[in-house]
């Protein structure tokens, strides 16, 4: 069918919002159309989430309730008040997985470290509960109430009461997570944040994050976009208007109702209904199935976001020239001619996509990357069968350097790296952090996702608890700071090697460079690095694997012969060739990027990029609307397959002054 575009919200004008969630019946799959390979069916309409827009002043809907939510403009150094208001239904009890989501379609995992509204009135954990003598408890039988939610801004630099983080849930009758933001009014099932949107231009997009939930509360539809714009910075005549499309692609299944499938079959023994990737068979833009759109013969701005749980795409666009502009957080220093464009979950692309010499053919945008269980070769078509409605005035990156027409940009961004590889010698790195990043892979009894042989909650050794007395908590980033990040990719020896998309909340980094290692010979160094004492680790502990009592390295703080600290083993004597200089479209500011299996991923992160004066107590620059707090205090980064993030491949840090 043909593609929707996504209206926008002008949060410029509307500076508070309500934003609702809501369960609706949206007309996804087209109609008139049979399945000719199954049984004949016809389809309906599809059940999903989906986020409604008002204007918090005159309740006026701004956006009907979508799965994607209607795009939010805002603009630089302007706050967006927003008021999420969490109406969505209770769990389904006559689920046939046990009480799930959507109609009970979708199958929640309560196995899993999860914000479980019972548990926590009780004060109790998943742990509490996976506790034999627990069982018959009842704050420990399966939760049945309305759905805990939260909203994540990914992307923005914001403080931390308003990040939307895993433990920030609500639900409709007013249970709260703990990092609840007392700004909304307990007990009504809202919460109000202050989107400062204190820094540059981009592309950022806004889900659900509610912990151990985040997988199906996003399948189910809970995504959408959030443009910063900043008009005096920004490079001009970009196409704009109609020729702006913002493009989420997420891989979903069908079940033969219409409804949205989320498959249980790759199950492991602990976590019944967690699968360690969900993967789509069917190729969807803006919620709408392998579609078409009618485009002019010109140049077009597409902003794509890769909105999926689990599948990374490396996308083509046939005849048509395509050139990269912007990065995940904001643009490039010039613009960049491009083959193809990769995508991991969470990461975006800003694009100028030439049509103009297309006029009567069709352009696939196609997609190289394989999938694990399903192909999705095609995701959708741009047909050039509209006449030019006038001359095609946008800039033209094709165009020499200098010459007139070609796309400027005002302020180049600020550059850590030289883009080759190399740290800019004026960039003074504070600290270097090392991070392994593993799956405990013992199928068919479990598998979970660990950083440092660490859980989400740091279920750390005795002496390393010892060690971080608060919450687990391991990496303490200050103000200001510029930090390496080393994070190796050792995924789990003997299995299908796994790329993990890192995230980072509220930080934006630069990719330094990528470098391969010697994963056997690093892993017998780390393992005998994680042993607690003189005895040798248990023979189940080989390899990477987590192992209770042992936890994550001694020393977990303390530098290394590299001069890292995290107490890993020094990675120096492991790494094979020369680094590997970043993708050309990843020299942006970014806040996710892969890092692949058997290789160390390298970033710098800038910690609280903010250039405003933030004084606390005093109104944001730019706005009226409310006292805010610096960007100090707990956020989390993780993987951002969300099933990983679900299933404990997440970590806390805490910035502080
Ligand atoms: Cu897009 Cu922590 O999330
Ligand atoms: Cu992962």
């Amino acid at each position: 069918g043909p593609a929707d575009s996504i209206p926008r919200v002008d949060a410029y004008t509307h500076r508070k919002l309500t934003v609702t969630m809501k369960e609706i019946d949206q007309t996804v799959l087209p109609k008139g159309l049979t399945d000719t390979c199954g049984k004949g069916v016809t389809f309906g309409k599809t059940r999903v989430w989906a986020y409604e827009t008002a204007d918090s002043a005159t309740n006026q809907v701004l956006g009907p309730a979508n799965w994607p939510a209607v795009t939010l403009e805002t603009r630089s150094k302007v706050a967006t008040q927003m008021t999420f208001v969490n109406q969505l239904p209770s769990f389904n009890a006559a689920s046939p997985y046990g009480p799930g989501l959507v109609q009970g379609l979708i199958a929640v995992d309560q196995t899993l470290h999860w914000a479980d509204p019972l548990q926590k009135m009780c004060g109790m954990t998943t742990r509490d509960c996976s506790l034999s003598e627990n069982t018959s408890n009842a704050c420990c039988l399966p939760y049945t109430g309305p759905v805990p939610t939260t909203v994540h801004l990914h992307g923005a630099v914001i403080p931390a009461r308003f990040d939307g983080g895993p433990d920030s849930w609500f639900t409709p009758d007013g249970k709260i997570g703990s990092s609840y933001n007392s700004l909304g009014k307990p007990g009504t099932g809202e919460a109000i944040y202050q989107y400062v949107n204190d820094q540059e231009a981009g592309t950022l997009w806004f889900h659900d994050h509610a912990l151990g939930v985040t997988r199906t509360n996003v399948l189910a539809g809970l995504a959408g976009f959030y443009f910063i714009r900043n008009p005096a910075l920004e490079p001009k005549k970009l196409p704009n208007g109609a020729y702006e499309l913002e493009m989420a692609i997420q891989d979903r299944q069908f079940d033969t109702n219409s409804q949205l499938y989320f498959p249980t079959e790759t199950t492991v023994k602990t976590h019944p209904y967690w699968s360690v990737m969900f993967e789509g068979d069917v190729a969807m833009v803006n919620g709408a199935p392998w579609p078409y759109l009618n485009v002019e013969p010109r140049r077009y701005r597409l902003r794509i976001l890769n909105g999926s749980n689990h599948r990374s795409y490396d996308l083509t666009f046939g005849r048509a020239a395509a050139y990269q502009i912007g990065a995940d957080e904001g643009y490039l220093g010039k613009p960049v001619k491009i083959s193809n464009v990769h995508l991991s979950p969470g990461e975006r692309a800003d694009l100028i996509v030439d049509f103009s010499k297309l006029a009567g053919q069709t352009v696939t945008l196609a997609n190289d990357e394989p999938g694990e269980m399903y192909q999705l070769p095609d995701i959708m078509q741009f047909r050039v069968n509209t006449a030019l409605k006038s001359g095609d005035t946008s800039c033209n990156p094709a165009k020499l350097p200098g010459t007139p027409g070609y796309c400027t940009w005002p302020v180049p961004a600020a550059r850590l790296t030289d883009g080759q590889g190399h740290v800019l010698p004026s960039v003074k790195i504070d600290k270097v952090r090392q991070f392994v990043i593993n799956e405990n892979f013992d199928y068919p009894n479990n598998i979970e996702e660990f950083v440092n042989n660490t859980k989400w909650d740091g279920l750390l050794s005795p002496s390393i608890a010892a060690e971080f007395p608060q919450d687990g908590v391991s990496e303490t980033p200050r103000v200001g700071a510029v930090e390496l990040w080393e994070i190796i990719n050792i995924y789990s020896p003997g299995v299908a090697a796994q790329t993990h998309p890192i995230h980072t909340h509220l930080a934006q980094f630069q990719v330094l460079n990528r470098q391969a290692i010697n994963l056997k010979g690093y892993l017998a160094a780390w393992n005998r690095a994680f042993g607690t004492g003189p005895a040798p680790l248990p023979s189940s502990c080989a390899l990477g694997k987590y192992c209770p009592g042992y936890g994550p390295p001694l020393a977990y703080n303390t530098p290394n012969a590299d001069g890292a600290v995290g107490g890993n083993p020094a990675l120096g004597p492991f790494l094979l060739g020369s680094p590997i200089p970043p993708d050309v479209g990843e020299t942006g500011w970014k806040d996710t990027a892969t890092a692949h299996a058997k290789q160390v991923l390298r970033v710098l992160v800038r910690w609280t990029p903010t250039d405003t004066p933030v004084v606390q107590g005093k109104s944001y620059i730019g706005s009226n609307l409310f006292p805010f707090d610096p960007t100090l205090g707990d956020y989390v980064w993780h993987c951002h397959i969300i099933d990983h993030e679900d299933n404990e491949m997440m970590r806390p840090y805490r910035v502080s002054n």
